[in-house]
C-alpha cells in the first residue's frame, strides 16, 4: 500500500515521477505528493488530496525545472485523508516518502522528546522525518550514519525515499519488508516501490536489499551495508514485461483489459509447466521426489488468491486423498497450525507482497522446508521467501479487482495438483493427459463466454438500482460465488453475500423478497436439480433470478428473470467460463454506476499492512 517513486537524471524529472505515480497509483490514491529540486537546488514541496490527477494540475502550475526528486500516492492508515497528512514528510534539512507502518512511533515521540510544534501531521511517517532531520544534524549531514541510526531505532515494516536539501542531484533509500527496486538508466536512476513505473524505461532493475543503504545519483546506484557502512553488489534482474503491457491498450478500463487477456494469461502460465502432453514441475525444483514425500497441503492466502485456493482444493481433495486445506492468511498467522515437515505451503498471492500471507508463509516455514510462492510478481517478497517458486504469467494486474490473476492462480494449482495426483497414482497417464488438454482448452471456452456480453449489460442495468444481492451455488459453484459476491461489492458497491444454497433456508431467506437479486450458479449435473429447488425458494419470495448455467442444462425458464449460459463439459473445469460472467457483471454494473472502476473506495491493488 502507498506507492513511492524517485527519479534523478538529465531530464524532467517532475513528469517521470508525476507519471511514475499514474502507474503506481493501483497501491493507493487518497492522496498524492511530490517533493523535488528546483534549479536552484532548493526543494519545492507539492501535495495534495485526492488522485494524482489533481497533483498533475497544482505541478502544472510550478514552472520550476527539476531532475532530481521523490513522489507518493497514499493510502491513509495513521491519520486521515488530509493535505497535512499527505506525504513527502519535512524535517530540517529532510524530505522523505513512507511506505509502510512504523509500528513504535509513540514510544519515539516519548523517547526523542518529539514536541507537537515539531509534529505538523498525525501520521506515523513524520515521526521518521522528525527523527532523520535529527539524525542528519548529530552526524554532521552524513547520509548514511542517520540513516543507519534510524534505521536501528524503527520497528514495523518501511521504504522510505529521502533527498537532503544539501545533497542536491541525490536519493537514498533504505527498506524492511516493504518492497522497493531501483534502476540505472542512461537518462538517469529511478526507485519505485514496484516495477510498473520502471517499464517505460528499462529492463533490467534492482531489488534494494532489506537493511541496506541505497544511494542514487545521475550516473549511478550503489549500495552500502547497513552495518558496516561498506559499498556492496547489487544483483541484476531482468524485467521480461513488454512496454505496453501495464498500458490500457484502446480498453475503458484496465479491469476491462485483464478480463479479456485471461485466453493469453492462462496459456502463459499452464504452457510452463506442461512437458510432453502432462504437468512438470521439475524446473522449478518440485521434482516427483520432493512432492512425492507430501502428505497435507496448506494453501494461505487472502480475498480472491484465496477463493483460487479454495477452487483447488476443493476439487482436489477427494483426488488426491489427502488433506488439501485453504486458509485465511490473516487468521492463520495468529493460530497455532497443524503443520510438519511433509506439510506442503502454498502461499499465493498476485502482487506478492500481501503482508498477511507473507506473515503466514514465515509461520509455516518454521515447522516445514516445503513452501511455494504461488505468484504473479517476480522475486516479490514472498517469492523470496518461499523455497520454490511457481510463477504465474499473468502479465501486471494494475485494476485493483483481480480477474486474471485470480484464472491463472486456479489452473496453476490444478495442473501442479494433478502431477501429485498421477505421481499418487489416484490419476493414471491416460487421465493426466485428457486433464491437461482440458484445462488448455478452457483458452477456447474463455474466449466464448467473453462474447456474453449482451445479456450481462442488461443484468447490470438492472443490479444498478438495488442495494442487495445475493449469489447462491453448491460445491465449486458455491466458491464461484464467493468470488462473484466479492467482486460485485468491491467495485459496485452493492451489498452482496454469497451462500451454499442449501443453507440460505437456516436464516438468510428471512433477507429474500420482492425484486430482491439472487444470481445462481448452477453447472454441476449431479446436483443440478438440488440447485434448480434452491431457485425456486428463492422466486417463490418473489426474488429476481438471474441464473448462470451450463447450456446444456434443462430449467424452468418461468422462474428466470435473466440466463447466462456457459459452456462446460465438465463441472471441474466450470471455474473458468462461470468466473468470467461474474468478473463482467461487477465490471458492467460499476460501469452503469459511474463509479471509479479500477480504484474502488478504501482499496489499494497491493495490502501491505494487517
Ligand atoms: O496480491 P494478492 O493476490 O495477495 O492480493 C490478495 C487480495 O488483496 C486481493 O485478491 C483482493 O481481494 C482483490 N482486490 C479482490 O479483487
Amino acid at each position: 500500500m502507498c506507492g513511492i517513486i524517485g527519479f534523478t537524471g538529465s531530464t524532467n524529472a517532475k513528469n517521470i515521477i508525476l507519471n511514475g505515480l499514474k502507474s503506481l497509483e493501483y497501491r493507493g490514491y487518497d492522496s498524492a505528493g511530490i517533493s523535488f529540486f528546483d534549479e536552484n537546488a532548493k526543494i519545492n514541496t507539492i501535495k495534495t488530496v485526492g488522485k494524482v490527477d489533481n497533483l498533475l494540475k497544482l505541478v502544472e502550475s510550478n514552472k520550476a525545472k527539476s531532475s532530481c526528486g521523490i513522489g507518493h500516492t497514499r493510502w491513509a492508515t495513521h491519520g486521515g485523508v488530509s493535505n497535512e497528512n499527505c506525504h513527502p514528510h519535512s524535517f530540517l534539512h529532510v524530505h522523505l516518502v513512507h511506505n509502510g507502518i512504523i509500528e513504535n512511533y509513540q514510544e519515539l515521540i516519548k523517547e526523542y522528546n518529539i514536541t507537537s510544534t515539531e509534529r505538523k501531521s498525525e501520521t506515523d511517517t513524520e515521526i521518521a522525518a522528525i527523527l532523520l532531520g535529527k539524525f542528519y544534524e548529530e552526524f554532521k549531514n552524513d547520509p548514511l550514519k542517520a540513516l543507519q541510526k534510524l534505521d536501528g531505532v524503527i520497528k514495523g515494516t518501511y521504504s522510505f525515499c529521502v533527498l537532503f536539501d544539501d545533497k542536491p542531484n541525490e536519493i537514498y533509500a533504505i527498506r524492511k519488508s516493504s518492497p522497493l527496486v531501483c534502476a540505472n538508466t542512461t537518462t538517469g536512476s529511478f526507485l519505485s516501490s514496484d516495477l510498473t513505473a520502471l517499464i517505460p524505461y528499462t529492463k533490467n532493475y534492482y531489488i534494494v536489499p532489506e537493511m541496506d543503504i541505497i544511494r542514487l545519483t545521475p550516473y549511478e546506484v550503489k549500495c552500502f551495508d547497513i552495518k558496516t557502512l561498506k559499498e556492496k553488489q547489487l544483483e541484476a534482474q531482468d524485467l521480461n514485461w513488454s512496454p505496453d503491457s501495464a498500458l490500457k491498450g484502446g480498453y475503458a478500463h484496465y479491469m476491462l483489459k485483464e478480463i479479456n487477456e485471461q485466453p493469453e494469461a492462462l496459456i502463459n502460465t499452464i504452457s510452463t509447466y506442461i512437458k510432453d502432453d502432462i504437468p512438470n514441475f521439475d524446473e522449478i525444483g518440485l521434482t516427483d521426489e520432493v512432492l512425492s514425500k507430501i502428505t497435507n497441503i496448506q494453501i494461505l492466502a487472502c480475498g480472491t488468491a484465496r477463493h483460487a485456493g479454495l477452487v483447488a482444493s476443493n476439487t482436489f481433495a477427494p483426488i488426491l486423498k489427502m488433506p488439501v486445506t485453504t486458509y485465511v492468511a490473516s487468521e492463520y498467522r495468529y493460530s497455532e497450525p497443524m503443520v510438519d515437515k511433509n506439510s506442503l505451503i502454498i502461499a499465493v498471492s498476485q502482487s506478492g507482497e500481501t503482508a498477511d500471507t507473507l506473515a503466514a508463509l514465515e509461520l509455516a516455514k518454521n515447522y516445514t522446508d516445503n513452501t511455494i510462492a504461488l505468484v504473479n510478481r517476480k522475486a516479490s517478497l514472498i517469492a523470496r521467501v518461499a523455497k520454490y517458486q511457481l510463477y504465474t504469467e499473468a502479465g501486471p494486474e494494475i485494476s485493483v479487482a483481480s480477474t486474471k490473476a485470480y484464472t491463472v492462480q486456479v489452473a496453476a494449482l490444478y495442473l501442479l495438483f494433478a502431477r501429485m495426483a498421477y505421481i499418487r497414482k489416484t490419476m493414471n497417464l491416460d487421465e493426466l493427459k485428457i486433464f491437461t488438454s482440458n484445462l488448455i482448452s478452457q483458452k477456447e471456452i474463455i474466449q466464448e463466454t467473453l462474447k456474453n456480453e449482451k445479456v450481462i449489460k442488461d443484468v447490470a442495468k438492472f443490479l444498478k438500482f438495488k442495494n442487495d444481492c445475493f449469489y447462491i451455488g453448491r460445491l465449486q459453484d458455491y466458491i464461484s460465488s464467493l468470488e462473484g459476491a466479492l467482486k460485485l461489492k468491491e467495485i459496485s458497491y452493492i451489498h452482496t453475500d454469497a451462500y451454499a444454497a442449501g443453507e440460505l433456508k437456516h436464516g438468510t431467506i428471512a433477507l429474500i423478497n420482492d425484486g430482491v437479486p439472487v444470481i445462481c450458479i448452477d453447472t454441476n449435473d449431479k446436483i443440478s436439480s438440488k440447485l434448480l429447488s434452491n431457485v425456486q425458494e428463492v422466486k417463490a419470495r418473489n426474488a429476481s433470478v438471474i441464473l448462470i448455467i451450463n447450456e446444456t442444462f434443462v430449467y424452468n425458464d418461468k422462474i428466470c428473470d435473466y440466463v447466462i449460459p456457459i459452456k462446460n463439459d465438465n463441472p471441474m473445469f466450470a471455474v473458468f467460463p462461470v468466473s468470467v460472467v461474474t468478473q463482467l457483471i461487477a465490471y458492467y454494473t460499476s460501469v452503469e454506476k459511474d463509479l471509479d472502476v479500477d480504484r474502488p473506495r478504501n482499496l489499494a491493488k497491493s495490502v501491505t499492512v494487517e
